[in-house]
């Protein structure tokens, strides 16, 4: 391939001996024979053997030959440069594309926060909670609401969200909502998806056609008539056709009828001068009870519609304190350490998927945590000035583009008496769709023709966005557009533009606090020292998959030609991305060996959700509509049974015996799902089974033996099978799944495909399916033919998951990645995750018990779990430690160590979960497991030392239950926290013989227990 002159890469790819190996395995073939010859092997394809020969694959995927690293960044500038980006833009239509600050693209680049996982273990995660906390603050300060959470996947799914958090709110069981037709029609379509099939019901209320907005004369009487079973009313404070709504008339409605005000908000509009806080709406003042919004914009570029960040805000007051715990997603809240430092921590978590499974408040898990972290970086980096020129900005483009435009003959305000803020529709006197094609061939990106949302419209309305991007040239340029195109501007025209009236205005100043770029930079930087990455060495989070993130995914993500593309960019102008969508819609055909896929789904627990509710949709087409009833292991992670719940597979139970919903199937002595009872359950509910969820392999790290003949059974009683796909890293490239009998399994992006985790989100996913439905994949198909990429939608489709396509920014990392892989590289990059795995495993299994017990001699896949050997848990038990009580601390002796803990007490109340991945050496894996050994052995000599670890991180164990008594989720920000530093950081550990860290271990913990005496 000849190289074209490239932009220097912003780093040196040769100083990271991780990010220029092949495949990212930096592992030599010494290593690799070493580490087989210890299992007794001698092959790769030898660590599958114990995999059925019927469902292996024989080939590997097809897949394009791999790229080497030079031309992998010249493949992607010109995958990238085959998108025409505009030389100006006018889309928005609920997500404008603003100004980025500096500060962002920097904080984007610090490694510890944007590729470490959640923060479950809160004192290696101090960094990415305090950015979390900023966020909620920031957001908090620009709504006026007290709790926002740390984030939802996006504005639409926020906005279903809200809708079953105000039907838990009601108290009377009602569940009926009215949705105004002003919230944008793709926010809606996902409305209709994912409440299809559920208890929740909702009416649109038509828009005004001579006013955009929906009237309060005309929602009033509907109101009122379903007052008993209204729970909820949602509207949008800037409509879908850039008009303001009534939001005082609407909330104070709302109240009177004891439902909850829902408004769908843009926070960038909320800054000092700008929109009112949707926190003092309401005549009286009281405000919205939900808020809901979009984000992303005040982050990052518009990445072809994602990753956004979904805003969801609840109010935690003196007279509302309970709504939040019927709230949705993760909290940060205050909290302290043992020795009384100020900390951070997650709270509330007991309503969560992994707590409290089927009843859970929801099924998200991963969320968009690192766009949070970016908005937080964003919003201080503006400061309280900044955000108000952004906004200010916005409205005053607008309004010089109006004046302009309106002295164009023929031109005017398709609702002249309705105020708009920095978006509006235009009445044109020729076709608004001719008008966007004449724009694009002059490289400009005029707006979108929203004639179908407007009644009689006859296509003549194009809504035009504003904000701090454009220049005053650009908006002379769009005069000159209309002028040649429509007609000479009438200079002496009078121009009248609707007032925005005073109550619709933010009276008070939001108060953000200004700091310069310098002192944020290092404030961050310091943030992100308190956090570990992959990169430096393992990091054990079982069911995880913590592996190596590579550089070069994130500069293919940011080159301009993808991160700028506008989701509503004409398609002529995006065929760069959509090649790149259809491509890895082929590529997962090839490695799942199913023959659909979507790429629209932005984490594993959506793909979930998309599953199950194409299964409710095949079995609706065959008129079956019994199926009531999902079979998910007990093993099986909390997003499944939650997410089944959420499908409007609701539990009901009388007893122990369940009538409908999630019906758990035990596993048998090996972990393994126990048959005899898989057969009593077909019995138990004959013609009712919509499905099953499978984990494969399982969470114990052991491939389900029987999943083919389980697939089978399923099938023959009329059910569809669902495979969790959270542990592709094991059998990516070996498995195939149609042989399997999947009928639905996703990928989780941020595992197995290299994207990070960004401290909680954002992930992705895509999921693949059986011919049986293909029909019924969500969104839309990218489809090639001579006319180039073009769009199709699936014939049955469920309808969309997501505004638009979906993260697209993730799905440009992880094709970076499928082609530094390759053909050879999908399974290579599985059998050598494999093999670390056993090759650990090997190592402690003299050590440590391996969990479920009877299956110590199963072959383990890309993860297994191990216990305390029964002597150090009667030996912590005599010096006061239950077993109960032993594996967290003992997982937060791997901080002392400089590595993250394993995943504890899942699926095993004791167990540690590990999951090595492809990453490293074997001489880094040796070091790991000689850590692990002498962590025992500390324990065993000295059991007190769990009492006090972990004993390097900046702050001591967090006392988490201080901090779920009185929770505190937000803070007016007036000074910039104080960032204490490691006591012995974890590079400094690395350097360290492991006796030297045992030695500082017991001398830390002789004086804390002195101190605590
Ligand atoms: C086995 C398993 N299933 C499902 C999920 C949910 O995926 P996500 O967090 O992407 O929604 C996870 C996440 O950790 C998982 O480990």
């Amino acid at each position: 391939m000849s190289h074209t002159t490239l932009p220097p890469l912003p780093y040196d790819p040769t100083a990271l001996p991780r990010e220029t190996a092949r495949h990212y395995i930096p592992a030599t073939a010494q290593d690799l024979q070493a580490m087989l010859g210890a299992l007794g092997l001698s092959q790769l394809d030898e660590l599958f053997a114990h995999i059925p020969m019927p469902v292996r694959m024989i080939d590997p995927p097809g897949l394009p030959e791999e790229l080497g690293y030079a031309d992998l960044y010249q493949h992607v500038v010109a995958q990238s440069q085959k998108n025409c980006l505009p030389d100006i833009t006018f889309l928005g239509d609920g997500l404008p594309h603003y100004r980025v600050p500096d500060l962002v693209p920097f904080v984007a680049g610090l490694r510890e926060l944007m590729t470490a996982y959640t923060p479950y273990q809160p004192e290696r995660s101090q960094g990415t909670l305090m950015t979390q906390w900023l966020y909620q603050c920031c957001l908090a300060m620009l709504t006026g609401f007290e709790a926002i959470n740390a984030s939802q996947y996006d504005r639409a799914t926020a906005l279903v969200e809200a809708l079953y958090t105000a039907a838990r709110l009601s108290r009377q069981g009602r569940t009926h909502f009215l949705l105004l037709g002003s919230l944008w029609p793709q926010d809606l379509e996902v409305v209709h998806t994912l409440l299809t099939g559920t208890r929740l019901t909702y009416e649109i209320v038509p828009i005004d056609p001579e006013r955009g907005t929906v009237p309060l004369a005309v929602l009033e009487p509907q109101a009122v008539a379903q007052a008993d079973r209204l729970a909820g009313i949602a509207f949008p404070q800037v409509n879908s056709l850039g008009c303001l709504e009534d939001v005082d008339g609407l909330t104070e409605l709302a109240h009177r009828l004891g439902a909850r005000a829902i408004v769908v908000t843009d926070p960038m509009l909320l800054a000092t001068g700008g929109l009112k806080a949707p926190g003092t709406f309401g005549v009286e003042g009281e405000g919205a009870d939900i808020l809901v919004g979009e984000a992303q914009h005040l982050a990052i570029p518009p990445h072809y519609g994602g990753p956004g960040l979904g805003v969801f805000g609840m109010r935690y007051n003196a007279t509302r304190q309970q709504d939040i715990r019927q709230a949705p997603g993760r909290f940060v809240g205050d909290a302290q350490d043992e020795a009384g430092r100020p900390a951070k921590v997650m709270v509330l978590s007991t309503r969560e998927q992994h707590i409290r499974r089927h009843k859970a408040t929801s099924n998200i898990c991963t969320n968009q945590g690192f766009v949070a972290t970016l908005a937080a970086a964003a919003i201080l980096a503006r400061g309280e000035e900044g955000m108000r020129q952004a906004c200010m900005q916005a409205r005053a483009n607008a309004l010089t583009a109006a004046c302009r435009l309106l002295q164009v003959p023929g031109v005017s305000l398709a609702f002249p008496e309705t105020p708009f803020w920095n978006a509006m529709v235009l009445a044109l006197p020729c076709s608004s769709a001719s008008l966007v094609e004449t724009a694009r061939q002059r490289r400009m990106h005029l707006g979108v023709d929203v004639s179908s949302r407007i009644p009689g419209s006859g296509g003549h309305h194009l809504l035009l966005s504003f904000s701090d991007l454009q220049e005053p040239e650009h908006l002379e340029r769009l005069g000159a557009l209309f002028a040649e195109a429509i007609g000479t501007p009438r200079a002496e025209a009078a121009v009248s533009l609707p007032e925005v009236p005073a109550a619709f205005r933010r009276r008070e100043s939001v108060g953000l606090p200004t700091w310069d770029d310098k002192q944020l930079r290092a404030f961050f930087t310091s943030l992100s020292e308190q956090n570990i990455s992959p990169d430096r060495t393992c990091y054990p989070l079982g069911s995880c998959t913590m592996k190596y993130n590579p550089y070069i995914n994130e500069v293919a993500a940011a080159l301009p030609g993808f991160a700028h593309l506008h989701p509503d960019a004409p398609l002529a102008d995006a065929q760069g991305t959509l090649e790149v969508l259809y491509n890895i819609q082929e590529y997962f055909k090839a490695i799942t060996g199913l023959p659909a896929v979507t790429t629209q789904p932005v984490a594993g627990a959506q793909g979930e959700l998309v599953g199950l509710k194409m299964f409710q949709a095949y079995h609706r087409s065959r008129g079956d509509m019994q199926r009531d009833i999902v079979l998910i292991p007990h093993s099986a992670h909390g997003t499944n049974p939650a997410t089944a719940t959420m499908a409007g597979f609701e539990t009901a139970q009388r007893g122990a015996e369940t009538l409908s919903g999630v019906v758990e199937i035990s596993a048998g002595p090996n972990g393994q799902i126990a048959m005899d009872h898989l057969h009593q359950l077909l019995d138990r509910y004959r013609g009712r089974i919509a499905g099953i969820m499978i984990t494969n392999p399982n969470t114990s790290g052991v491939f389900e033996r029987h999943f083919a003949d389980i697939a089978a059974l399923i099938h023959a009683e009329g059910g569809l099978v669902y495979m969790d796909g959270a542990n592709m890293n094991a059998i990516a490239g070996w498995v195939n799944l149609s042989a399997l009998g999947v009928d639905a399994v996703h990928n989780n992006n941020h595992k197995t495909w290299t994207i990070p985790h960004g401290g909680g989100g954002p992930g992705d996913a895509i999921v693949a399916v059986s011919e049986r439905l293909a029909p019924f994949l969500p969104g839309v198909q990218v489809v090639h033919s001579g006319h180039g990429y073009t769009l199709q939608h699936p014939p049955q489709s469920i309808g969309s998951v997501h505004r638009h396509f979906g993260n697209v920014g993730h799905k440009i990392r992880a094709y970076t990645y499928l082609r530094a892989l390759g053909r050879e590289g999908v399974r290579r990059m599985s059998a050598v995750a494999v093999l670390a795995a056993r090759y650990l495993h090997h190592r402690l299994k003299p050590h440590f018990p391996t969990l479920p017990q009877e299956t110590s001699d199963s072959p383990r896949m890309h993860e297994f779990i191990i216990t305390l050997p029964e002597a150090t848990f009667e030996t912590l038990e005599a010096a006061g430690i239950s077993r109960a009580r032993a594996i967290g601390p003992f997982g937060k002796l791997f901080l002392d160590f400089g590595y993250h803990a394993p995943t504890v007490s899942f699926p095993e109340a004791q167990g540690l979960m590990i999951e090595p991945t492809e990453s490293y050496t074997k001489a880094e894996l040796d070091r790991f497991a000689d850590s692990i050994i002498l962590m025992l052995h500390l324990v065993h000599a000295q059991p007190t030392i769990l009492h006090t670890v972990p004993h390097f991180t900046p702050v001591d164990r967090i006392d988490d239950v201080s901090a779920n008594k009185h929770v505190v989720v937000s803070a007016r920000l007036t000074t910039l926290a104080q960032v204490l530093p490691n006591r012995i950081a974890p590079d400094q550990l690395a350097q360290m013989p492991l006796e030297a860290i045992a030695e500082a271990i017991r001398t830390a913990s002789a004086a804390k227990l002195q101190g605590h005496r």
